[in-house]
C-alpha cells in the first residue's frame, strides 16, 4: 500500500498550526518506523527534555560550593517538597536516559543502521553516549555526600593514569576555582551545550538521510508522533511513578580517604573492571567499549565475516556489559585507590 505524496499546505492546518509551519511535519517516512524499535532514540530525547527542565530547577537551589554543595540538596529534600519530587524525576530521568539510549544503539546495532550512508549517524550516536556518561558522572559528584566524594577520587586517581589529559580533573587546575564547582559549570553548560550541538547533527543526518527501516510502504512522519507521544506520555509516567515510590536518598557529608560505597549503576561495569584489574580497569573498560563502538561502521561494511565478527563481538560484549554490573551490584565492596 502506498501513502498518497505529502500535500503539504497550509490549508490543511488550523491558523496556529499554519503560522508555527507544522505542514513540516508532513514528510513521509518508512511505516515501519512507527513502531518502538525505531522510538528509542526519540524516547531517550523525552528523558533528556525531563533532565533539563527539572536541572533548571535545581540550578536554584543547588550551591556548587565544596562547603555547601551537600546542605542545599539536604535542603531540597528536607524543605521544598515540590523540588525534591523535581530533583528524583531528574536522577530517574538519568537513569532511564541510560536505559533507553543502550536499548536505541542496541536496536540499531541489531538492524545494522551505521552502514553506508548513516556512518557519522552512527559516530554522532557514539560522541553521544560519552557525553550522556559525562554528565551522569558530573552529576553524581555534585551532592557532596560519600558516593559524591568517592566518586571525584576515582576519576581523579584515573586523571593521574593519563598524564597531561587529565590535567584539568585536578583539583590545582585553576587554584581560583574548586574541582566541584568547576564539575558543575561542566554539567550545566560545557556538557549540554555540546549535547545540544551534536544531537542537532544526528538529528540532521537523520532527517535528511532517513532510517534504515526495511519495506517500501511509506506513512506521514505526522502519523508517527501519535504513538510516539503516548509512548512518551507512558515513559514520564513510570519516571514519575519511580520518582514517588524509591526517592533518591543523600548519604552523609563526604569523607575522603574511604572507599566504602559503589557507583551509580551505569558505572557498575567500570566499578567491575576495577575489582579485576586494579585501578587500569577503569580506563580499558571504557576503551575497549568505545573502541568497539568506533570501529563498528569500518568492520560491518557489507555482508560478510566482518559482518559475522561485528555482530558476535557485538553481542558478547553487550552480555559481558550487563553481566558485569550485576556482579558489580551483588560482589561486596571492594577498594581501588589503595586507601
Ligand atoms: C542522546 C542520545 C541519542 C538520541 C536522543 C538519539 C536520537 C535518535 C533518533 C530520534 C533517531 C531516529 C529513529 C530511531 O529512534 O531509531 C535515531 C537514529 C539513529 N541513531 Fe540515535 N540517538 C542517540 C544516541 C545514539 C547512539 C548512542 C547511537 C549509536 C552509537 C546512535 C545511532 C543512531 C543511528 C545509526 C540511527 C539511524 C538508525 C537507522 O537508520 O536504522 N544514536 N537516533
Amino acid at each position: 500500500m502506498t501513502t498518497p505524496p505529502p500535500t503539504a499546505g497550509p490549508t490543511r492546518h488550523g491558523p496556529v498550526a499554519e503560522r508555527l509551519a507544522l505542514h513540516g511535519l508532513d514528510y513521509d517516512v518508512p511505516a515501519r518506523a512507527n513502531r518502538l524499535d525505531f522510538m528509542l532514540g526519540a524516547l531517550t530525547l523525552v528523558s533528556l527534555t525531563l533532565l533539563a527542565v527539572t536541572g533548571i530547577v535545581l540550578t536554584q537551589y543547588y550551591n556548587p560550593a565544596p562547603l555547601a554543595a551537600h546542605s542545599s540538596v539536604q535542603y531540597i529534600i528536607t524543605n521544598v517538597p515540590l523540588v525534591t519530587f523535581l530533583r528524583d524525576v531528574h536522577v530517574w530521568s538519568a537513569s532511564g536516559a541510560m536505559v533507553l539510549v543502550f536499548a536505541h544503539l542496541a536496536a540499531v546495532f541489531w538492524r545494522r543502521g551505521f552502514r553506508n550512508p548513516r556512518e557519522g549517524l552512527w559516530w554522532s550516536g557514539v560522541l553521544l553516549l560519552a557525553l550522556l556518561f559525562g554528565l551522569s558522572f558530573t552529576g553524581t559528584v555534585l551532592t557532596g555526600d560519600q558516593e559524591a566524594v568517592e566518586a571525584l577520587a576515582h576519576a581523579t586517581a584515573g586523571a593521574d593514569l593519563v598524564g597531561p589529559l587529565g590535567v584539568p580533573l585536578q583539583e590545582a587546575f585553576t587554584p581560583s576555582t574548586p574541582l566541584l564547582t568547576r564539575l558543575y559549570g561542566v554539567h550545566v553548560s560545557v556538557l549540554p551545550l555540546a549535547l545540544v550541538l551534536i544531537l542537532g547533527l544526528h538529528l540532521w543526518l537523520i532527517r535528511h538521510l532517513g532510517v534504515s527501516a526495511a519495506g517500501t510502504e511509506r506513512a506521514l512522519f505526522r502519523s508517527h508522533l501519535r504513538p510516539l507521544g503516548g509512548f512518551a506520555l507512558l515513559l514520564v509516567a513510570v519516571v514519575g511513578i519511580f520518582a514517588i515510590a524509591l526517592p533518591h536518598g543523600l548519604l552523609a557529608p563526604g569523607v575522603g580517604g574511604f572507599e566504602v560505597t559503589k557507583p551509580p549503576w551505569e558505572f557498575l561495569w567500570i566499578y567491575a573492571a576495577e575489582n579485576l584489574l586494579g585501578m587500569n580497569g577503569m580506563l580499558i573498560a571504557p576503551a575497549v567499549l568505545f573502541g568497539f563502538l568506533a570501529i563498528v561502521p569500518i568492520s560491518d561494511r557489507q555482508p560478510g565475516r566482518g559482518a559475522t565478527v561485528t555482530r558476535v563481538l557485538g553481542v558478547t560484549l553487550f552480555v559481558i556489559l550487563v553481566v558485569a554490573i550485576v556482579y558489580a551490584a551483588l560482589a561486596p565492596g571492594q577498594t581501588h585507590l589503595g586507601m
